[in-house]
Order: C-alpha cells, then sequence, then structure tokens
C-alpha cells in the first residue's frame, strides 16, 4: 500500500478558475500487480489548454467531476512487476496532478538516455521536447510555412509555445516580433533573439503597436491568445498571409466567445487561417524532439522553466497562467 495525494475536479468553473473549483484528497494505492509498475511523480504541467476540458468536451472529453487533474509528468519508477519498466527508470507521460499513480506502461515512456543528456534535462520532456515544444514546431513549420525574409508576429511570446514558435522562426531566416505582457518578458525575448517585442498591457492600441513594428505588415501571425489580439493581428497580415492558431487564451474563460470582427482582410489580403491539435502529428514527434535536439546543442534554441515548490500549489500555479503570472513553462514541484 502506497499514500499519496491527488487534485480532483470539485466543481465546474464559471469564468476564471478558482482554488475552490480544485479538491485535494488523499490516495491509498493497491500492491502492484503483474505487468504494473509505480511511479512516484516529480513534476506535473499546467497548461493553459486544460482549461476547456474542466468546462466540457475540447479535442478531448471533458473531464468528469472527481477525476484527478491531467497533466504531463515526469517521475521514477519506485517498484515494478513491469518488463517494460524497470524500478529506478525516469519516465514521462500523461500522469496528472498526483503525487503516485500505478500504471500498466500504456502511454508511459522512458526517457531515451541519448536524448535527455547534457544541456537537455528531464524536464525538458514535458516543456520543449513535450506538448508545447511540439505544438510550435508543426504549428510554425507546417502551417506557418516560414520562408527566409518573412516577418512573424508570435503572441504570448514568452511562454514555451511562442518562444520556440519565435526562435524557430529566426532559424528559418524570418523577422520575428513577439507580443508579451511585462517588460521583463519583452527583455528575454530579445535575449533569445527576437527582432522586437510588444508589451501589450502597456503598448495603447494594439493593431498601431503591431504597425508600428512592422510597418510593412506581417506574413505570419502565430497566435496563442486570440481575442482583441488577433482582430489588431488580422489588419496587420501581408498578402497572402498565414494565421496559425495555436490557443486562444483570451477566450478559454469567456462565457460568450468575442469571435474575430475583421474579416474583409481575408479577402483582400488573400489570408489563411488554421487551427492545430498537435497530436495529429504525433508519427513525427520523435523526428522533430530529435531537431530540436539538434538545434538546442547547436545553442540556437533555449527554453525558460518556472518551477512552483509542492503539489498543494497546483489549482494556484494553473490559476495563475490567465493572469499573466507565468514566465516560461511552469512546472510544480510534487517531491
Ligand atoms: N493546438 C494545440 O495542439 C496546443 C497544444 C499545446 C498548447 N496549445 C496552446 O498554446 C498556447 C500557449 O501555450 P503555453 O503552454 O506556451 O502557455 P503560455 O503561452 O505560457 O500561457 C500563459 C501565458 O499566456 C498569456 N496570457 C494569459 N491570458 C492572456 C490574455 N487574456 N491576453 C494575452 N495574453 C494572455 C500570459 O503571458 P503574457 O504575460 O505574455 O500576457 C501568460 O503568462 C495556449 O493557448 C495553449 O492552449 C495548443
Amino acid at each position: 500500500m502506497t499514500a499519496g495525494k491527488r487534485w480532483v475536479l470539485a466543481r465546474r468553473p464559471d469564468g476564471v478558475p478558482c482554488t475552490d473549483d480544485f479538491r485535494l484528497e488523499d490516495t491509498t494505492l493497491p500492491g502492484l500487480q503483474d505487468g504494473q509498475a509505480l511511479i512516484r511523480v516529480d513534476h506535473i504541467s499546467v497548461d493553459p489548454g486544460m482549461r476547456s476540458r474542466l468546462s466540457g468536451d475540447s479535442y478531448a472529453p471533458a473531464l468528469d467531476i472527481g477525476a484527478t487533474i491531467e497533466s504531463a509528468g515526469v517521475g521514477h519508477v519506485i517498484a515494478s512487476r513491469s518488463q517494460k519498466l524497470k524500478e529506478g527508470a525516469l519516465v514521462w507521460g500523461g500522469f496528472g496532478w498526483q503525487t503516485h499513480l500505478i500504471t500498466d506502461g500504456r502511454g508511459v515512456q522512458a526517457l531515451d538516455p541519448a536524448l535527455y543528456t547534457g544541456k537537455i534535462t528531464p524536464t525538458s520532456a514535458i516543456g520543449l521536447f513535450g506538448i508545447p515544444g511540439l505544438t510550435a514546431f508543426f504549428g510554425l513549420l507546417e502551417i506557418g510555412k516560414p520562408r527566409a525574409g518573412n516577418t512573424v508576429l508570435v503572441s504570448s511570446a514568452a511562454g514555451t509555445v511562442g518562444a520556440t514558435a519565435g526562435q524557430i522562426a529566426k532559424m528559418k531566416g524570418c523577422t520575428v516580433v513577439g507580443i508579451t505582457g511585462s517588460d521583463a518578458k519583452c527583455a528575454y525575448l530579445k535575449e533569445i533573439g527576437f527582432d522586437a517585442s510588444i508589451n501589450h498591457r502597456t503598448c495603447g492600441d494594439l493593431a498601431a503597436a503591431f504597425r508600428a513594428a512592422a510597418p510593412k505588415g506581417y506574413d505570419i501571425y502565430f497566435d496563442n491568445v486570440g481575442g482583441e489580439m488577433l482582430d489588431a493581428a488580422i489588419v496587420n497580415m501581408r498578402r497572402h498571409g498565414r494565421l496559425v492558431i495555436s490557443g486562444q487564451i483570451a477566450e478559454y474563460n469567456a462565457r460568450e466567445p468575442r469571435g474575430i470582427r475583421h474579416t474583409l482582410p481575408f479577402i483582400t489580403q488573400r489570408l489563411r487561417m488554421e487551427g492545430l491539435v498537435v497530436y495529429d502529428h504525433a508519427v513525427q514527434f520523435d523526428e522533430a524532439r530529435r531537431q530540436m535536439a539538434e538545434w538546442v546543442n547547436e545553442g540556437k534554441l533555449t527554453w525558460r522553466e518556472e518551477i512552483i515548490e509542492g503539489i498543494e500549489k497546483a489549482p494556484e500555479a494553473f490559476i495563475g497562467l490567465f493572469r499573466g503570472d507565468s514566465f516560461g513553462r511552469r512546472l510544480v514541484r510534487v517531491a
């Protein structure tokens, strides 16, 4: 028997989530059966995309009331009766907000020591080399189709998805402008190679600020935010521009979506807008990880992590994403 803790969904949030929407429960896990392994979770993620599933169906079904909050996680196998997962192995998977879990090995992978070595840390398996980094990789390359000389605008650019998309665009020979919510985050974007940055909290009129940063307009808008920012980007797109819809964090807590107001530029500028679900590219994930590892080892790609201490803080860490108080990949250290 192993004692642990887990966060469950106590009720469906109305608007911006609050801590009472979640409940921390004690758990007792039984002994292992043949084929099973016990994992102690070390780090879990908090992800903006989880918000939709707390209220209803998204690209994955709604989370049930009383269910463990789902998330990515990294941990260690601490006991095993499984051929696949050896005791002591460092593993990652969709572990959820809990301290321990028993698994039959499905959806759990040992970290490849050939990849996770040197500056590529185990926690990057659920950051740059996990869903956020892969979303940037496939969103930018498959939908944005950057070409040398293009100008690219990225929203929530200091987050893992945005910062990765911007750095890949730079490698493809683009000029890159990032939008973010503080001067410290703007300075970080410069450090990692963005050509310009816009603080959306202080810039005043968004469309005018986007125009001032790139008077000839943008070929690609990589959108993590939606809402007003998306409209301000649409009116600044160049002919044959591509809008990559990665995320819409400004809409996740809205009872009614704001919607897009500026549709005429889609005709006049021959624009295309396309969303993605990164899991549709799953068969190419390993290839993308190898490419990103090469870029990291060549010093062309970097990432930023922010670790919040203690599983008790998971709901607050999650809620903070919607206030803009996260900076880079936000993880919670469980143990
Ligand atoms: N399509 C897919 O398959 C897929 C997969 C993974 C993630 N995503 C999406 O990709 C996006 C980025 O993910 P991420 O993990 O890197 O998270 P992230 O961008 O770090 O998200 C948190 C940040 O979003 C910004 N933000 C929050 N509310 C905002 C608002 N109302 N207006 C403007 N900015 C706001 C804040 O940064 P500032 O301080 O800069 O405002 C905040 O720190 C998310 O929307 C996520 O849902 C999509």
